[in-house]
């Protein structure tokens, strides 16, 4: 069936579950457990079916509806999520709490078996190819009583016109493609969203004009390997609805910095190995484009980012970084970096040490490398032993945190652009924002401030947040 046919199908069971719903108030928690691009499918979930008549309430265990948007990408998320379905066993009972379980996780079979073994009073077992798909399994259990297991092996299509509901009122996240085709040995990921296929630059175009439209300020550009958005499609002359002459990444982001009522665009993640030039001139030409760079290292040694399936070595890694700062002013990097995959060696992981202190980024998001079925890093021979890892990441944690420290040094006096998000969550008084370097600023000032770019003196830092206040 065809995309915009499917989607009728579905808007079709939405009245039908509204018709069964109405008049009862009926509420739903969600808890997401991923990524921004699990987060943003969390969004669409919320709009179908807050569509379907149901009110967001935060209490799991008071909810007729509970569902969960799962990870898969280290080994923590399982024992969060089993220790969740434990604790609603009672409301099941009590209440007859419908118990939904999506995401990454369900695509992988020895979870989906534990769980119909485990905790066989789930409802619905949906994956990531057939989000779209919820209010026809929710009839399904609603009407029939029929549990369901809703999953695909093969990739899923892409669905345009979900309904969705954004967490905030001014920034949002735009998923410009699904999937993944790097295979980093590793990453569970291409095996849990399937190939990468890109979504049209029309429908992202009109997605973000409408969102502007709507007051939207900040939009992230969100996919695994967002420098080489339509690279299947041009490689395999697939075709793809052309707007505005986007046919690449550079392209799209060129067009993105023309949309009016836009003030700062962002993106995550992008692969080094696709970092074009087109791409460096685009961020450096945009004035809307945040010059903070995520560009995931995950390793410093060469060999072991051979050994990653990375494609670019230490040496390239450092070049572009270089290149960079010599053509976007006020560029600022973060990184992800992965301690202790298989084979790592003391030398190889001082490599990782070596970039981390020649980049100086602005964030490193760290993790101990966490063997995933499936993937060809599990079945390799010299895993790391568990004690060795978890040293490691304390030296790198300590490294990180000394040079974020210097760095915020740097920010103190200065004139940053902040975005304004809303209220401080620890203290009422106070407003947070973020710089166009990514960094939390709290300062006073007036609520109706709230969702607008403001040029703020930085006063002091704090670790993970700075301080801030407006000039008179
Ligand atoms: N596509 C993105 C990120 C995907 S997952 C990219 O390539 O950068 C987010 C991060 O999780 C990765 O960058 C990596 O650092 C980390 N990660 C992925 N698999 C992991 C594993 N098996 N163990 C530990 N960390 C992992
Ligand atoms: Fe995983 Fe690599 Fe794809 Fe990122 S690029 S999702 S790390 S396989
Ligand atoms: Fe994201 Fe986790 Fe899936 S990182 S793509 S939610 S495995």
């Amino acid at each position: 069936m065809e995309p915009r046919e499917e989607i009728e199908r579905q808007k079709n069971y939405s009245e039908k579950v509204k018709e069964l719903t109405k008049n009862k108030e009926l509420t739903y928690t969600i808890l997401t457990m991923g990524c921004q691009l699990n987060e943003n499918d969390s969004e669409k979930l919320c709009g179908m079916i807050e569509e379907m008549g149901y009110t967001k309430s935060e209490n799991p265990k008071q909810a007729d509806l509970c569902v969960f948007n799962t990870c898969c990408v280290r080994e923590n998320a399982e024992a969060k999520l089993f220790g969740k379905l434990g604790e609603l066993k009672r409301a099941k009972e009590e209440r007859g709490t419908i118990i939904a379980i999506g995401g990454c996780m369900m695509q992988e079979k020895h979870i989906t078996d534990k769980i119909k073994e485990s905790y066989p009073y789930t409802d619905i077992i949906f994956g990531t190819h057939t989000l779209h798909k919820f209010p026809e399994d929710l009839y399904q259990v609603l009407k029939k009583h029929q549990k369901q297991e809703d999953v695909l092996d093969i990739d899923g299509k892409i669905y345009e016109g979900l309904p969705i509901k954004r967490e905030s009122k001014y920034k949002a996240s735009v998923t410009i493609m699904n999937g993944c085709n790097n295979f980093c040995s590793y990453c569970i990921v291409p095996y849990v969203r399937g190939r990468e296929r890109s979504r049209s630059p029309k429908d992202i175009l009109q997605e973000i004009r409408k969102l502007a439209e709507e007051g939207y300020k900040e939009i992230t550009l969100l996919g695994q390997n967002v420098n080489s958005y339509l690279r299947v499609e041009r490689e395999k002359g697939i075709p793809t609805s052309e707007a505005e002459g986007v046919n690449s990444f550079a392209t799209l982001l060129k067009a993105i910095n023309k949309i009016e009522g836009i003030e700062r665009i962002r993106f995550v993640s992008p692969h080094p190995k696709d970092f074009t030039d087109d791409v460096i001139e685009a961020i450096s030409e945009g004035e809307k484009i945040a010059k903070l760079v995520h560009l995931p290292l995950q390793s410093g040694s060469t060999k072991l980012l051979k050994r990653m399936n990375r494609n670019y070595t230490k040496e390239q890694y450092l070049k572009l970084v270089q290149k960079m700062k010599e053509r976007i002013p006020g560029v600022t990097f973060s990184t992800d970096i992965i301690v202790g995959f298989a084979g790592e060696t003391e030398e190889d992981f001082e490599n990782t040490l070596d970039v981390v202190k020649q980049v100086g980024f602005e964030q490193v998001y760290m993790f101990i490398y966490s063997r995933r079925v499936g993937t060809p890093g599990d079945k390799m021979p010299d895993q790391v032993p568990e004690e060795i890892k978890h040293k490691r990441f304390n030296r790198l944690k300590e490294l990180v945190e000394k040079q974020i420290a210097v760095r915020n040094q740097e920010y103190i006096g200065t004139v940053q652009t902040v975005f304004v998000e809303g209220k401080s969550k620890t203290n009422d008084e106070l407003l947070t924002g973020r710089t166009d370097s990514n960094k939390v600023v709290v300062f006073e000032g007036d609520e109706s401030l709230i969702g607008q770019m403001i040029p703020l003196t930085i006063t002091s830092e704090h670790m993970w947040y700075l301080t801030g206040k407006q000039e008179k």
